[in-house]
């Protein structure tokens, strides 16, 4: 009977649209957390998240709302990220639902985000609640929100609760609605054990801490439990739920979602999307688990100090844990020493790995610039595939290179439809159809390389539509296109790190573009420093660093203490983040200045 008052949800949005806000206001009216323990979008517990304002990682927190109907109800919240970057986040947050909670903008509308999302949900044959929030904005729309609801997802938005996540309006109606639509867990508890873990994170004490939920049977402290695909078995040490802090229970059963320790050391046995049964009274199968998502974007990830190499290693085991799409393999750089390649979803799940690895596990690094995947055919019949541009063979061994291509869908009012493709056909794209989805929304569909799109393209498009456009993409194939490699060379030597792939009609502008940029960027020495830019052989664009003037040094030694002082300090917080290549100093930026791109 424990089951029929547990209600399991996610919360699916686009990105800023208010799934944290919201979320907050649960926790607050549910009385979950103390009022004095309240602060702004308590579930973004990473401080990341917080500077950012988005969220990164789903979170889980368990929640007693005190029905109308007299009842008390568990409830299971789950908060996911809105960004395109994440959504295999949200993929395995719903995995572990029976509802999802749809927030909508009323001054936006339905974004694409909001589609993705929620189609996720569809297809997981998820029970959806619609919210149109912000209604508290001058700008709001609500009535047009929801008949937009209605038309282009093709929802039930009659009895949408209208909401502010911002002043608490809407909230109670939303809780009533999420007892009596979404329906309740309905897994054997007899039957055994059968958990999903859609989450798992290492913690130096517990080892690592496996969020769960539960679809049939019971686990308690002491049970011994096998990982149905890894086929490592361990005991049961602790059972719990977040609520949002971690409360341990006594045992966890069917339909609940909490957490198990098992004094998990090693990290690779413990996959998310795992089955966790019971290893004396075993299921037949496991849950079908999560698809595998395969990185978008390659970048090499190298410490500046190389004494560092073993602590980044263990750092990205131990991240991968709680970032199942994070993938690496060790790398050899001539210019920047021994780093990983690492595989990301797309630039910003790159700067959060980064920044996570730099923070949480305080090593200081370099990242190359991120490049995609290319096959490529060779004239003596192989096929390679090159995630590193500076692995891309010599021209003369190359028949064929492919890039990945994406269908793009680019969400937009249809005032801007001119801009929008525009912009794409810059990019390389290829118009494929162009659909009203009501009267004032276009989806404008193209097929366009992954590399025109995955570096600045979302900021382009953002600009060119007054911030109106949103975008969505999925990986389609790879098409043969006529690219070339550029190699970068200071002081006459090829720098690996820096090495790019061009489409050949711009090889010779960018070539120059990035010479010039990193005239800029790198800080002059005592001698003349020659930038080019080449393929093969031939010298496509070239510039100098000047070497420091004498005259200008006697000055500022010759200056009064307190402006040479700061002057070395601007040199000293310079350094930060720089790695020597052969004489010559390299900063960060760089790297990423092949990214930028007119
Ligand atoms: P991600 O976690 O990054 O996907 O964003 P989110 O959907 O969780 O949005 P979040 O809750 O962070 O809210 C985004 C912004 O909208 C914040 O500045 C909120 O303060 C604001 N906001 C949220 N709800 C409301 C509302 O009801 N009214 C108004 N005026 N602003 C709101």
């Amino acid at each position: 009977d424990h089951q029929k008052y547990i209600r399991n949800f996610s919360i699916v949005a686009h990105i800023d649209h208010g799934k944290s806000t919201l979320a907050d206001r649960i926790l607050e009216m549910t009385d979950t957390v103390a009022k004095r323990d309240m602060k702004d979008q308590l579930l973004d517990n990473m401080d990341l998240e917080r500077e950012r304002g988005i969220t990164i990682k789903l979170n889980a927190v368990e929640l007693t709302y005190h029905a109308k109907d007299g009842h008390d109800y568990e409830f299971h919240l789950i908060d996911t990220p809105g960004h395109v970057d994440f959504s295999y986040e949200v993929s395995r947050s719903l995995a572990a639902c029976e509802g999802a909670v749809l927030v909508v903008d009323a001054a936006q509308g339905v974004e694409a985000q909001t589609l993705a999302n929620v189609y996720l949900a569809i297809d997981d044959n998820l029970e959806i609640v619609p919210v149109i929030n912000k209604i508290d904005l001058p700008s709001a729309e609500p009535e047009k929100v929801r008949s937009e609801i209605e038309n282009v997802i093709g929802l039930d938005a009659s009895d949408a609760v209208l909401a502010s996540a911002k002043k608490g309006i809407g909230v109670p109606e939303l809780l009533e609605q999420i007892v009596h639509k979404i329906p309740a867990p309905d897994g054997d508890v007899k039957a055994p054990l059968k958990a999903l873990v859609f989450d798992s994170v290492y913690d130096d004490y517990r080892g690592v801490v496996l969020s769960v939920r539960l679809f049939e049977g019971t686990v308690q402290p002491g049970d011994k439990i096998r990982m149905m695909n890894s086929g490592s078995e361990y005991e049961v040490t602790e059972v719990g739920v977040n609520s949002p802090k971690p409360v341990k229970r006594d045992y966890l059963m069917s339909g609940d979602v909490g957490y198990i320790t098992a004094s998990i050391k090693d990290i690779t046995q413990t996959r998310v999307g795992d089955t966790v049964t019971n290893a004396l009274d075993p299921a037949d199968e496991a849950l079908p688990g999560y698809r595998e998502m395969n990185p978008m974007v390659y970048a090499g990830l190298y410490p500046t100090d190389n004494a560092k190499f073993d602590d980044l290693r263990e750092a990205l085991e131990k991240l991968k844990l709680n970032d199942a799409a994070l993938e690496f393999e060790p790398e050899i750089s001539k210019a920047l020493g021994f780093g990983f390649r690492c595989g990301f979803l797309g630039l910003l799940h790159m700067d959060v790995v980064q920044e996570r690895l730099e923070r949480e596990f305080n090593l200081e690094l370099i990242t190359t610039a991120p490049s995609v995947t290319y096959e490529v055919k060779l004239t003596d019949g192989e096929d390679k595939t090159v995630e590193n541009p500076s692995e891309m063979p010599d021209v003369s061994s190359i028949k064929q290179i492919s890039e990945p291509y994406v269908k793009a869908t680019i969400m937009v009012p249809n005032d801007y439809v001119g801009p929008v493709m525009e912009l794409c056909q810059r990019r390389r794209g290829e118009f494929d159809t162009m659909e009203y989805l009501d009267e004032y929304r276009v989806n404008v569909i193209y097929h366009m390389p992954l590399s025109e799109i995955i570096f600045d393209f979302f900021d382009k498009l953002k600009s060119s539509t007054k911030g109106y456009a949103s975008l969505d993409y999925d990986l389609e194939d790879y098409k043969p296109s006529d690219l070339v490699k550029i190699d970068i060379l200071l002081n006459g030597e090829k720098v690996d790190a820096l090495s790019f792939i061009s489409h050949r009609q711009f090889a010779a502008s960018r070539a120059r573009d990035i010479v010039g940029k990193l005239k800029n960027i790198i800080p002059r020495q005592n001698f003349e420093i020659p930038v080019q830019a080449a393929i093969g052989a031939k010298i496509i664009a070239r510039t100098n660093i000047k070497a420091y003037r004498k005259d200008v040094t006697a000055k500022l030694y010759g200056g009064d203490r307190t402006r040479r002082m700061k002057l070395l300090e601007k040199q000293k917080a310079g350094k930060k983040r720089m790695k020597a290549v052969g004489k010559v100093d390299i900063p960060q930026e760089a790297f990423m200045a092949v990214l930028q791109t007119d």
